[in-house]
């Protein structure tokens, strides 16, 4: 298998700055080379190029929207390439607008090889607002909407379908913050979600088995990595931290229950902030996780 690394330096999604430095602080943090120890290919693409951050204030609900447009664009354009030499994207990102792009290409691709979509949203958020109820205006918190088929037009129907996933097709792990009018959206759109009390009182064992109970041969697993999912104290290298995430041992299950399926073939690593971070200190904790997911364990092998 061969793993295509896919850099997108942009924050221009959150109202932080600094997500745009993610992709060479995992190259820093070695995750070339810690694919290629597990016997892969890999083929670092280097960074997509986009238009720079132009520091606005919200227009029309959304921060920035010709620019997460554009950089959506190559995105979408560098994930669907990987995909139709049958490589594996993993998208560095760069903020989570990015997986509007990467999720779209994706979709379109699973329809075309007429696969089964599965996406595991791992966050703290479940970026489920909309330009007409997101508190913030950033892009960053609007991208599992959009996939859904609302918000702005300009970001809305790129899979070739105006939803490129149902919401039985994505699953929501580690959630902790949602805002106000989010909550309505969320059970409107009658989304599974396995918020940290889901967690808490079930466990992440049987979390996972229910999120993977109906994955088979033809199940194209993505997932989406925000690295807020994590605890702060964890992953202090975040612009939308949330105290009370998964903890390590927690996260390392999700990562190898996915990994056993074996049918993981598309990754986002999004929201690494290395302005904000200790001594990449993020980087090196998601690619300590990305090997788990692509199938590294303390015995086999
Ligand atoms: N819910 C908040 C908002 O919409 C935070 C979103 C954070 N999203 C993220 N990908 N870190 O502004
Ligand atoms: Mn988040
Ligand atoms: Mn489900
Ligand atoms: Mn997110």
């Amino acid at each position: 298998t061969t793993v295509s690394l896919i850099g997108a330096p942009t924050d221009v999604g959150a109202s932080v700055r600094g997500a745009g430095m993610g992709p060479d602080a995992l190259r820093v943090a070695g995750i070339g080379e810690a694919l290629r120890a597990h016997r892969f290919d890999v083929i670092d693409r280097g960074n997509l190029a986009g238009p720079p951050n132009p520091w606005r204030a919200p227009v029309n609900g959304m921060r920035h929207l010709p620019e997460v447009v554009a950089w959506n664009r190559s995105v979408f354009e560098a994930v669907s390439t990987a995909l139709a030499m049958e490589h594996v994207p993993l998208l560095m990102g760069g903020d989570h607008c990015l997986a509007i792009g990467s999720i779209s290409a994706v979709a379109r691709h699973c329809r075309q090889h007429r696969r089964n979509l599965r996406v595991v949203w791992l966050d703290a958020h479940t970026d489920v607002n909309t330009e007409a109820i997101s508190p913030s205006g950033n892009l960053h918190g609007m991208p599992v909407a959009c996939l859904l088929g609302h918000g702005p037009p300009d970001l809305v129907g790129w899979s070739g379908e105006r939803a490129a996933l149902q919401p039985g097709e994505i699953d929501f792990i580690g959630i902790r913050s949602v805002d106000a009018d989010e909550k309505q959206a969320i059970r409107a759109l009658g989304l599974q979600v396995f918020d940290m009390r889901h967690i808490d009182e079930h466990g992440m064992r049987n979390t996972m088995t229910e999120v993977l109970q109906d994955v088979d041969e033809d199940t194209h697993i993505h997932v989406s990595f925000d690295l807020d999912c994590l605890d702060p104290l964890d992953a202090p290298g975040v612009g939308t931290g949330v105290r009370g995430g998964p903890t390590y041992r927690e996260m390392q299950l999700c990562m190898e229950m996915v990994a056993d399926t074996g049918r993981l073939r598309s990754l986002d690593v999004v929201e690494i902030n290395p302005a904000l971070d200790v001594r990449n200190r993020t980087a090196e904790l998601a690619v300590d996780f990305i090997q788990s997911l692509f199938g590294a364990s303390t015995l086999a092998r």
